[in-house]
């Protein structure tokens, strides 16, 4: 019997700090491939949408039945107001925010229950993350969309800078979306894009829509912005997706217009490039 005397394993990263950019860039500096190029993620507001009920559900359901011959979709659901509700009564009680990211991740779990139930009759169901990081490519190949909670599964490990959970559903979907090298993200609000100000709060009367802008642009905004602020951190670094849309769901045929490459809303330009 041979024994081996091989002390490391071949690999250009092996006798190197993984801290050196200068030693990583020539092999880590790469761009990813694509692993999903076809698929469409659509992520659909809690409180913008799910909260209100009927009235604003069906027709988006409609809507994306109707889509469904057309595109291949990841459907992400946000938390809404339960789990506001849940970070009022967690944060009075003290819970570290490390419990209380999945706890409201799995209200957003529920939201996607709802959604998936009613898309059901299409071949439609809700999956888990982990199905979602592993077997999306045979769901999508079974069914043209899936639902799933849009938190990133931080979870536990969720950073501690602040006592309500930094990554929710905006910055969930498009870590996802971007790790698939997905062809779009559309972000589902109950407002007509980013505004300069918040159109719903003081002074709303006069707010102006940002048709066009970018990460690097809004991160110097100093106001409320319709999705959570980490989504502009991880729009900088991003590999694939070169832009967000984010559009008005209670109008019809926005998303079906987002979906098929029409400027409705407010584009947001991300710092990747394109190929
Ligand atoms: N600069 C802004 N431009 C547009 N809307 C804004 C801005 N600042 C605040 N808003 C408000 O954000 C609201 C949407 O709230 P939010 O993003 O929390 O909902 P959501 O995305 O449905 O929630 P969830 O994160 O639970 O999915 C809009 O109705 C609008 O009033
Ligand atoms: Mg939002």
């Amino acid at each position: 019997m041979t024994i081996s005397t091989t002390k490391h394993v071949a690999s250009p990263l092996a006798r190197q700090t993984l801290l050196d950019g200068d030693l990583t860039r020539p092999v880590a500096g790469v761009r990813p491939i694509r692993i999903l190029p076809w698929l469409q993620v659509v992520k659909i507001g809690g409180r913008s949408i799910m909260d209100r009920g009927a009235e604003a559900i069906l027709p988006v359901v409609e809507e994306i039945r109707k889509l469904l011959p057309e595109h291949r979709l990841l459907i992400l659901t946000g938390a809404g107001i339960r789990a506001r509700h849940l970070y009022g009564v967690g944060l009075d009680l003290g819970l570290p925010v490390g419990s209380l990211a999945p706890l409201a991740a799995s209200e957003a779990g529920q939201n996607g229950h709802i959604l998936a139930s009613l898309l059901a009759p299409e071949g439609v169901s809700y999956v888990e993350h982990a199905t979602i990081a592993h077997q999306l490519a045979i769901h999508l190949s079974a069914a043209r969309a899936v639902v799933g909670s849009g938190f990133p599964p931080y979870h536990h490990h969720e950073f501690p800078d602040s006592r309500i959970p930094l990554h929710r559903a905006d910055a969930g979907a498009f870590l996802i979306a971007d790790a698939l090298g997905a062809a779009g993200l559309t972000i589902v609000e109950d407002v007509d894009g980013v505004y300069n100000v918040d159109p719903n709060g003081d002074g709303g009367d006069k707010a102006q829509l940002l048709r066009d802008t970018s990460a690097a642009d809004l991160a110097q905004h100093k106001g409320t912005l319709p999705f959570d602020r980490t989504l502009l951190e991880v729009m900088a670094n991003a590999r694939h997706l070169e832009k967000v849309q984010v559009i008005n769901g209670l109008k019809r045929g926005n998303l079906t217009a987002a979906l098929r490459g029409e400027h409705v809303g407010t584009l947001i330009r991300t710092g990747a490039r394109a190929a």
